[in-house]
């Protein structure tokens, strides 16, 4: 698998390529304790990391990206942990808009945006604005992100307009509740990436990745450069996906 041929990114580009690529940025406090430093160190590190991911999935011609950056169960580490998460996501946004827009990125915040702190909220709001109007790729960033909470959401908006008369039962299909979510107007993920050694989903995505193809890998999330994703596009390119269907029937 890797060969120098196969991770050759014009060679790759030949291959079919995932239009939307979900990734779990993990492992950075393991990356951080291995080398002796704060876990703080991993998570600093972790940004430059995603800047590069976003850079060679653009020159891949992949038109989506969601990457998860805090979960819903994330508030439960220490709080000296999430405040330095919240001041890290305060600066990256602000920071990097330019570089954003000079990528072509509309950054796409998605997530329970009312939990967190007001200057975040603020930036935030300001890089999806900024960024509205960018066109080359779509990055998802999950703040405050949990699959489940994600449905509940849908199913209270969804009960709501039952009530009101607004929908009718037989209106609640796979459809609308597809677009009800963060994610509609998009393809659901073709690719899910976790580095960092967990074989687990962790409140991801829950109903996006139902026919996803699904790549782990060892190397924590800080250390996962452009060969892992060039490594992790390969074996997609490999797999057949058949969404329930037969060998060879394309899904259909
Ligand atoms: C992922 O790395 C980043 C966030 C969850 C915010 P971790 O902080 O989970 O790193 P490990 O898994 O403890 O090594
Ligand atoms: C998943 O990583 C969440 C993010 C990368 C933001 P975690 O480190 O929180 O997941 P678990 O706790 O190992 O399942
Ligand atoms: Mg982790």
């Amino acid at each position: 698998m890797n060969n120098r041929a196969a991770l050759d990114i014009d060679k790759i580009k030949e291959g079919p390529i995932p239009r939307h690529i979900a990734v779990i940025m993990d492992g950075n406090g393991r990356w951080a304790k291995t080398r002796g430093l704060p876990r703080t160190a991993g998570h600093q590190k972790g940004v430059a990391r995603l800047k590069e991911f976003i850079r060679v999935a653009t020159q891949l011609g992949v038109e989506y990206i969601t990457t998860y950056a805090f979960s819903t169960e994330n508030w439960k580490r220490p709080e000296k942990e999430v405040d330095f998460l919240m001041d890290l996501f305060e600066k990256v946004f602000l920071e990097e808009v330019e570089h954003f827009n000079r990528e072509g990125v509309k950054v796409n915040i998605i997530g329970n945006k009312n939990r967190l702190p007001s200057a975040v909220k603020k930036r935030v709001e300001e890089v999806m604005d900024v960024t509205k109007g960018n066109s080359r790729i779509v990055v998802n960033v999950a703040l405050d992100y949990g699959g489940r909470f994600e449905l509940v959401n849908v199913v209270k908006e969804i009960a709501q307009k039952l009530l009101d008369g607004e929908l009718d039962l037989t209106d609640v299909d796979e459809d609308l509740i597809g677009g009800s979510l963060y994610t509609k107007d998009q393809p659901d993920p073709d690719l899910l990436i976790r580095p960092g050694g967990e074989k687990r989903i962790s409140n991801f995505l829950l109903w996006q990745l139902a026919y996803s193809e699904v790549y782990f890998s060892d190397v924590y999330w800080p250390n996962f450069k452009k060969n892992e994703l060039l490594s992790a596009v390969y074996e997609f390119q490999q797999r057949e996906r058949r969404f329930g269907g037969l060998k060879g029937s394309g899904g259909e």
